[in-house]
């Protein structure tokens, strides 16, 4: 049985979709918080549990009979992830799962300036020391957040940022595909009991292109047909202009730190495996900055 956290959501609700392509629905569990929410994974024979990290007397039922379990990351900005990222662990170690595979981020590091990176740094330590084999999908930053990181660039003719940086932007389909290759090849290659597997600890999930944001500009000059200047305005301006648009301060402190953390190198690293797993090109900076609509901020 694979058993699949944060199926409500759009990451893993699409792992639960591309797995559908390779396995029968009767080889899936899906746990939500909110099992109504999860009506359509049910409708599909996908057996649907109740389970909630805040709430671990709700997680052995859930995590029960997993050969793998694909553990979403919490995703409050404002919750101790790490606490119950440490239950969530802790009740797959005492329900004997045989893989546990978890979505992290690009540049996961206790030093990186971005806090939820910190936070993957610090599960997948605590995985390392489960004594579960353990899988950290290591996602790069979501590309449909550029089109809300570059703001309305065609209206304006300009990109503004506190500093510059590359980022490796990697389309969330992409990545949910490839957790469902992976899943599925566990599967495969060990009849079900997935102790074993060839992605072990961390795997780097990247389109194969880390523009800069000068990079990203050029781009948008190439869409629009015009010039798109990048602003680099420093990281306290920045801040002031993104309170005078009424952001709350966390957010914009918050969002600061994706900037520090790319300039910092962390988010630079590209990695084939993606493409490989995929077995076409991921999509690139230039297709998310292409999409019609500016996505929203996640
Ligand atoms: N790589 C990136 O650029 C990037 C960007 C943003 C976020 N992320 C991370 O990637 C994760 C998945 O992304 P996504 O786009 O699928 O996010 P999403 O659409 O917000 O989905 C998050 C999922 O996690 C579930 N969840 C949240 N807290 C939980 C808890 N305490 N116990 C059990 N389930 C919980 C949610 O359940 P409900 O449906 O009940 O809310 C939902 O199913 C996020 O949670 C976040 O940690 C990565």
């Amino acid at each position: 049985m694979i058993v699949i956290t944060g199926a409500t959501g759009a990451l893993n609700g699409a792992t639960v979709d591309r797995l559908l392509e390779r396995m029968p629905a009767s080889g899936i569990a899906v746990v939500a918080r909110d099992v109504e929410k999860a009506r359509r994974f049910a409708e599909l024979g996908i057996t649907v549990r109740h389970g909630d990290y805040a709430d671990p007397a709700s997680l052995p039922r859930a995590f029960d009979g997993a050969e793998q379990l694909l553990l979403v990351s919490a995703s409050d900005p404002k919750a101790d992830a790490v606490a119950l990222h440490r239950d969530a662990v802790d009740a797959a170690v005492a329900a004997g799962v045989g893989r546990i595979l978890y979505t992290s981020h690009q540049g996961a590091s206790p030093d990186t300036p971005f806090g939820p990176a910190r936070d993957h740094a610090a599960t997948e330590r605590m995985l390392a020391e489960s004594g579960v084999p353990w899988t950290s999908l290591r996602n790069g930053f979501y590309a449909h957040s550029l089109a809300w990181l570059a703001g309305p660039w065609r209206e304006t003719g300009t990109i503004a940022v506190p500093m510059d940086g590359r980022v490796s932007w990697t389309a969330r389909a992409d990545a949910a595909e490839a957790a469902a290759v992976i899943l599925a090849a566990n599967r495969a290659a060990t009849g079900g009991a997935s102790a074993a597997g060839p992605y072990d600890g961390p795997v780097t999930l990247t389109a194969p292109d880390a523009p800069t944001f000068a990079d990203t500009a050029a781009i948008a000059s190439e869409l629009a047909g015009r010039p798109v200047a990048l602003e680099v305005l420093g990281s306290e301006e920045w801040v002031a202009a993104q309170l005078a648009t009424g952001q709350p301060e966390f957010m914009a402190r918050f969002t600061l730190g994706i900037y520090e953390a790319a300039a910092g190198g962390y988010f630079a690293g590209t990695d084939p495996l993606l493409g490989a797993l995929l077995g076409r090109a991921p999509l690139s900076a230039r297709d998310a900055l292409a999409a019609p609509t500016p996505a929203p901020a996640r």
